[in-house]
């Protein structure tokens, strides 16, 4: 088994930097679109031979060192009782949204084997596919951003709904918050039980708070879910989209690895938060359009910066894009191999 990515999450550098890609099962590949051509995508996701046979297709043609579980972070909404549904290019949708005490006592916790039970399925074959290969990290949305879907009702710009109830309701805010964070503990512990052996928890949205309603709104609920799944024993990354300035308080959520966003470099994150961490991070998608010439600084410029952490697992900043050539996914993954080795 190939397992710099596991070592790197422990915090030992290692030669080469390990490195997988946010997204990187998706619609930029011709195999994964062959895939989809045959099952919409929920479809795919509750199929384990198909959903399976995605998380496998970068790993095979593309090289990475550690391959991410095919899911979606909406999955456990739906399996709280949520209408979920996916429609064509306009993301995801959840009907009707929460606005009510009365449509939270709707909602229940989560059963994993009972209730998403192709989950686990997907990632038993998934850790025998992938025995003499790379590790598999499973994931989950973190609390906070599963709670802007439930209450927004889908992708927001504004985050109007859920502020509201934030500053205005308070205690339902709060009991939202209680069982979403509840079902993220035991869905993750049976992904943990059925053999993922790392966890990545994505708060997509969380940089839209202030600091002070990150710690009290969106903090506190990731820690809990940190601390109680510490016991398991695998690592844990905490990646926080457009949190720079949070990045004091990601440090010390509980998470043995912080993922960056391309926004802030990796030498002024460590200025700021110390340099004893292990980073997770952070090409600029966009980037991957560039010719190899002008890919190649670029990526060298973070490989440096990261030597300066304590360890550094090399990603993007934010997923793959639909519309970036699979040539380039694959001709960065060789050059961030080469000018680390
Ligand atoms: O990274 C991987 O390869 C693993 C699979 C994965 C998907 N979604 C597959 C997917 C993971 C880890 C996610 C996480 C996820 N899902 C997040 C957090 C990460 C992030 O992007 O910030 C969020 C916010 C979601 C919710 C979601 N799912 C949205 C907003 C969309 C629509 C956006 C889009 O690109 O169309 C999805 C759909 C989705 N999730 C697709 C994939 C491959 C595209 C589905 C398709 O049409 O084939």
């Amino acid at each position: 088994m190939n397992d710099i990515f596991l070592r790197a999450c422990l915090g030992q550098k290692t030669t080469p930097v390990p490195v997988w890609f946010m997204r990187q099962a998706g619609r930029y590949l011709p195999e994964y679109q062959e895939v989809r051509g045959q099952a919409d995508f929920l479809t795919m996701c509750k199929t384990p031979e198909l959903a399976a046979k995605v998380t496998l297709q970068p790993v095979d043609l593309l090289g990475v060192d550690a391959a991410i579980l095919f899911s979606d972070i909406l999955i456990p909404l739906e399996a709280m009782g949520a209408g979920l549904s996916f429609k064509e290019g306009k993301g995801p949708v959840i009907d009707p949204p929460l606005r009510s005490l009365d449509h939270l006592k709707r909602l229940h916790p989560v059963s994993p084997w009972k209730d998403v039970p192709f989950v686990l399925e997907t990632i038993k074959i998934l850790v025998k596919e992938l025995s003499d290969k790379v590790p598999l990290i499973g994931f989950a949305g973190a609390p906070f951003t599963l709670a802007t879907y439930l209450i927004e009702g889908g992708t927001t710009k504004s985050f109007v709904n859920i502020k509201k109830m934030f500053f205005e309701n308070p205690a339902l805010f709060r009991s939202v918050m209680d069982l979403i964070t509840e079902v993220t503990i035991s869905y993750l512990s049976a992904q943990i039980e059925a053999g993922v052996q790392a966890i990545q928890l994505f708060d997509t949205w969380a940089g839209v708070l202030t600091r002070k309603d990150f710690r009290d709104g969106a903090l506190i609920y990731a820690r809990r879910v940190f601390n109680a799944l510490r016991e398991k024993g695998v690592p844990m990354i905490y990646f926080v989209y457009d949190g720079g300035h949070l990045l004091d308080m990601v440090r010390n959520s509980g998470a043995d690895v912080i993922g960056l966003d391309w926004r802030t470099d990796i030498g002024t994150a460590l200025k700021r938060i110390g340099s004893d961490v292990v980073i997770q991070g952070n090409l600029d998608p966009c980037l991957l359009f560039l010719p190899e010439e002008r890919l190649r600084d670029r990526i060298s410029e973070i490989i440096e910066q990261g030597r300066s952490a304590k360890a550094h697992i090399f990603n993007l900043g934010h997923g793959v894009l639909p519309e970036i050539p699979p040539e380039k996914v694959k001709m960065a993954i060789d050059l961030i191999h080469e000018l680390s080795s």
